[in-house]
C-alpha cells in the first residue's frame, strides 16, 4: 500500500485504465503522424510523467523538448497569469508539435502556451491533455487529444501535485478535502 494513499479520499483513475488510455493515446499519434518526426513538448512540472509514458507508446521517431511554466494563483485554483521558467531548446519552425499537458482546468494556461508557440512558427501545433475538466473551463478549449473528462474534485497523481507532492502515485486520486481546506 502506497503511504500517500490515505490522503486520497478515493482513486479516481487507476494505474491500469491510465497506461491503457495512454498507450491508445500513443498508438493513435503514430498513426497521424506517420513519416514526419514531431517534437513533443512536455510542460513542467505536471506533464513530465505523462509524457514519459506517452512517447514509449509512440512507435515512430519524435523529439523531446520541454517548456516549464507557473502560473500565479493559489495551491488548488491558478490564475491564469503564466511565466515561463524554462524556455523550449528546439528550434520549432516549421516543425510538427505535439503539447503534453497534464491537466486543463480554466483552460489558460494552455491557451497561453499555444499563443507562445505560434509565434515560433510550427508546421503545425496540436494538443494533447491527460485530464480535462470541462466544467472548470473559463474559455473556449480545443485540444486533439484527450485521456479523460474529469468532474470538478481536486486530484493529484500521476504528475499532478499539491504543494509539490504527490506527483509520484502511480495513479490519480481525489485529495481529501480537510488536507487543502
Ligand atoms: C497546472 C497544470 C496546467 C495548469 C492547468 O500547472 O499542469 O499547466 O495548472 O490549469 P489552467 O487550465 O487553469 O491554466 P501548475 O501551474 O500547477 O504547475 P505544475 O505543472 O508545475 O504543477
Amino acid at each position: 500500500m502506497n503511504s500517500m494513499n490515505c490522503d486520497l479520499s478515493a482513486v479516481l483513475l487507476d494505474e491500469y485504465r491510465i497506461q491503457t488510455r495512454v498507450r491508445e493515446i500513443g498508438m493513435q499519434i503514430a498513426s497521424e503522424y506517420k513519416d514526419k518526426v514531431p517534437v513533443i513538448i512536455g510542460i513542467l512540472k505536471g506533464g513530465a510523467i505523462f509524457m514519459a509514458d506517452l512517447v514509449r507508446s509512440i512507435t515512430i521517431p519524435v523529439e523531446l523538448d520541454f517548456l516549464a511554466i507557473s502560473s500565479y494563483g493559489n495551491a488548488t485554483s491558478s490564475s491564469g497569469v503564466v511565466k515561463i521558467r524554462k524556455d523550449i531548446d528546439a528550434d520549432i519552425s516549421g516543425r510538427d508539435v505535439i503539447i503534453v499537458e497534464d491537466i486543463v482546468d480554466s483552460g489558460l494556461s494552455l491557451q497561453y502556451i499555444r499563443d507562445y508557440l505560434l509565434k515560433h512558427s510550427p508546421a503545425s501545433l496540436k494538443t494533447c491533455v491527460l485530464l480535462d475538466k470541462p466544467n472548470a473551463h473559463k474559455m473556449e478549449v480545443s485540444f486533439d487529444y484527450v485521456g479523460f473528462e474529469i468532474g470538478n474534485e481536486f486530484v493529484v497523481g500521476y504528475g499532478l501535485d499539491y504543494d509539490e507532492r504527490y506527483r509520484n502515485l502511480p495513479y490519480i486520486g481525489i485529495l481529501k478535502e480537510e488536507l487543502y481546506s
